[in-house]
């Protein structure tokens, strides 16, 4: 099959010989890749930040058709049936599980991932490529509602529960003053959702001009360059600071801005994966301000039961044609979009690749 193959820091590669995926276990599934995402949690592997096993397919964000289901996977969907991957496989009925916590599922992995460091456990070939394997398919799979062009529902595989997960576990809801700093998809997506959950005086961080104009155009109040960002908002609120502040870029500067456009008692929402060893806030800005820190993996395939049905009545919209820039380009020319990305090309948020 084709797919792409990292084969080292910088390097992806465009094979036609991998082996297709087979049948495994009996709760896999194979799907043939219609669609797959471009994300920023690809780029920790591509630029060094974050250490996988060189050889593995990248990518974590599928929408494709199931081909193949093991002899426990039934449930899991029909053959032909159109389907999303979230980001990660999950099983369903362990405790994490059980708790809306699929993404720490105690028997899932992620996609495009494999450890460099031990090579008794083998990599989890990722998503950009034709044919993709997906373990433990009935926790895992959701069905790609009619009205959902693949675009959109690569959005759903990640980014936009993504986003959700950013603003709910900032608390965000009516009247509440949010910044969110970092414009990616992931950014946006919790721009999005934090206005859909009411909050106002919106304020969006990022040095790409261009990515602050996707940000107004989701109802952003305030666009600003992170220079600008602590005079803005202390201007905007009165000198008292957001309510809520998300960290979609994943510096320790984002991090260390945040701390600075919060009020006391707020809640910094860290949404980026972390590839550092300590935070960008420091245990006195912390201690000082009285503020809350979270962080960690979404949970997609938990959240998508009831975002699911949030889009299918209105009152989640999929903002498809502000983030997915890229909407289909060839998978064959995955190579060039891992550079055009990695250097935040103006009017680029977001790719996706076509097998
Ligand atoms: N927690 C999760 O489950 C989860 C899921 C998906 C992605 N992520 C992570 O979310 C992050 C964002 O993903 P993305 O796809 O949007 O990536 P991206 O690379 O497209 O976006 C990052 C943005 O941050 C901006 N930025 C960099 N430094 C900044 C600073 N000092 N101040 C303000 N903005 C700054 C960049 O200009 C860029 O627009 C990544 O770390 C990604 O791995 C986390
Ligand atoms: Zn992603
Ligand atoms: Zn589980």
């Amino acid at each position: 099959m084709r797919g792409l193959v990292l084969t080292g820091v910088g390097d992806v590669e465009v094979h036609d010989d991998l082996p297709e995926p087979t049948i495994e276990e009996p709760t896999d599934a194979i799907i043939e890749v219609t669609r797959t995402g471009l994300c920023g949690s690809d780029l920790h592997p591509y630029e060094g930040r974050e250490a996988v096993r060189f050889g593995v397919v990248p990518g974590h964000e599928a929408v494709g058709t199931v081909v193949a289901l093991g002899a426990e996977a039934s449930s899991a969907a029909a053959i032909g049936e159109r389907v999303l991957v979230p980001f990660t496989t999950s099983c369903g009925t362990c405790s994490p599980c059980r708790r809306g916590l699929s993404s720490r599922c105690v028997h899932g992995a992620l996609f495009g991932f494999g450890d460099p460091d031990d090579r008794s456990l083998p990599p989890l070939h990722g998503a950009q490529a034709s044919h993709l394997r997906v373990p433990l398919a009935p926790g895992t799979l959701v069905g790609v509602p009619d009205d959902l062009d693949d675009a959109a529902a690569v959005l759903l595989t990640d980014n936009l529960p993504t986003g959700w997960a950013a603003a709910t576990r900032g608390e965000v809801g009516p009247g509440q003053r949010v910044a969110v700093i970092g414009l990616g998809s992931v950014g946006l997506c919790s721009l999005h959702a934090a206005r859909t959950l009411g909050a106002r005086g919106l304020v969006a961080v990022d040095p790409v001009a261009t990515r602050r104009g996707s940000a107004l155009q989701l109802g952003a109040d305030l666009g600003v360059h992170p220079d600008d960002a602590e005079a803005a908002v202390l201007e905007s609120t009165g000198g008292e600071g957001v309510d809520v502040a998300i960290d979609a870029s994943g510096t320790l500067a984002g991090q260390a801005l945040a701390a600075r456009l919060l009020g006391p008692g707020g809640i910094l929402s860290i949404i980026a994966v972390q590839t550092e060893p300590r935070f960008g806030v420091t245990p006195v800005q912390a201690y000082d301000r009285n503020l809350t820190i979270r962080a960690g993996r979404a949970p997609v395939r938990s959240l998508l039961d009831d975002l699911v049905p949030r889009i299918l009545d209105g009152r989640l919209t999929v903002p498809t044609e502000v983030l997915m820039t890229h909407p289909a380009e060839p998978l064959a020319e995955g190579p060039t979009w891992y550079r055009r990305f990695a250097a935040r090309e103006p009017g680029l948020i977001k790719a996706a690749l076509v097998p």
